[in-house]
């Protein structure tokens, strides 16, 4: 029996009940997004296309509670977070959300090593264990060389790098990742795009990645494309 039901896994790391989002009100009224259903499983990699403005960025941003939506529901690991304060937000994202986008947005008088030590801290972990935990991303993403670089000091690739790195520091259960990849060549962005699937498959986490690199939706177990806020059936597209 018991083993019956911890086969009935895997596990809904994210849902999105219903959401919809309008921006503005009145005559600046903006409908990003049209009521959207969606249910990521833990060792799942999404993707995310579509056109400029059809609410890929929205979707992303309400997926980490980065930002409310208009209606509906949204459940990280099953806990509803649709209504929570401010504070709890900014806890459920630190706990169990990692987020990458275009630019790696690193502090920069901090080095590499600094830019993961900082975000444990926030988290309230030991050093020992972050130092630890921060040499072992480090040496994931082909980084050791660079622990005490700043990142003037970087390539654009290392950057990116670094960025994800430190998005896997909290160890989130879910990666959120806004066009990841814009920033880099060809051979970078797969290096990068490779280690995210590696890290989601292996520790059993979740992705969604927009993307506008078709040559990088091969990692994915499932695409979505949006247009005009609304997610397309695949007849649709
Ligand atoms: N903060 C905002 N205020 C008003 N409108 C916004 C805001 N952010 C996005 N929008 C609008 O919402 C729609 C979807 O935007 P966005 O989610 O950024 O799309 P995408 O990431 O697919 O380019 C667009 O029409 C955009 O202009
Ligand atoms: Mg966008």
């Amino acid at each position: 029996m018991t083993t019956e039901l911890k086969n009935s896994r895997p596990t809904s790391l994210l849902k999105l009940d219903q959401v919809s989002k309008v921006y503005g009100e009145g005559d600046t009224e903006v409908t990003a997004l049209y009521p959207i259903t969606l249910d990521v499983k833990e060792g799942e990699f999404i993707g995310i296309v579509g056109p400029s403005g059809s609410g890929k960025s929205t979707l992303l941003s309400i997926a980490g509670a980065l930002l409310s939506p208009s209606k509906g529901n949204i459940y990280v690991s099953d806990q509803n977070i649709t209504s929570l304060s401010e504070k709890e937000m900014t806890d459920i994202r630190l706990k169990r959300i990692g987020f990458i986008f275009q630019f790696a947005n690193l502090v920069p008088f901090l080095t590499v090593k600094e830019q993961l030590i900082y975000i444990a801290k926030l988290k309230g972990e030991s050093k020992k264990n972050a130092d630890k935990y921060a040499a072992h991303l480090l040496k994931t993403f082909g980084l050791s060389h660079r622990i005490n670089h700043y990142p003037r000091q970087l390539s654009g690739g290392e950057k990116q790098r670094v960025a994800i790195a430190r998005a896997f520091m909290n160890n989130p259960d879910l990666i959120l990742a806004d066009e990841p990849t814009a920033s880099l060549d060809s051979k970078r962005a797969r290096e990068v795009v490779d280690m995210m699937k590696h890290q989601v498959k292996k520790n059993k986490k979740a992705a969604i990645m927009i993307t506008h690199d078709e040559k990088m939706l091969d990692v994915c177990d499932r695409i979505l494309t949006l247009r005009d806020g609304k997610l397309l059936t695949p007849n649709e597209i």
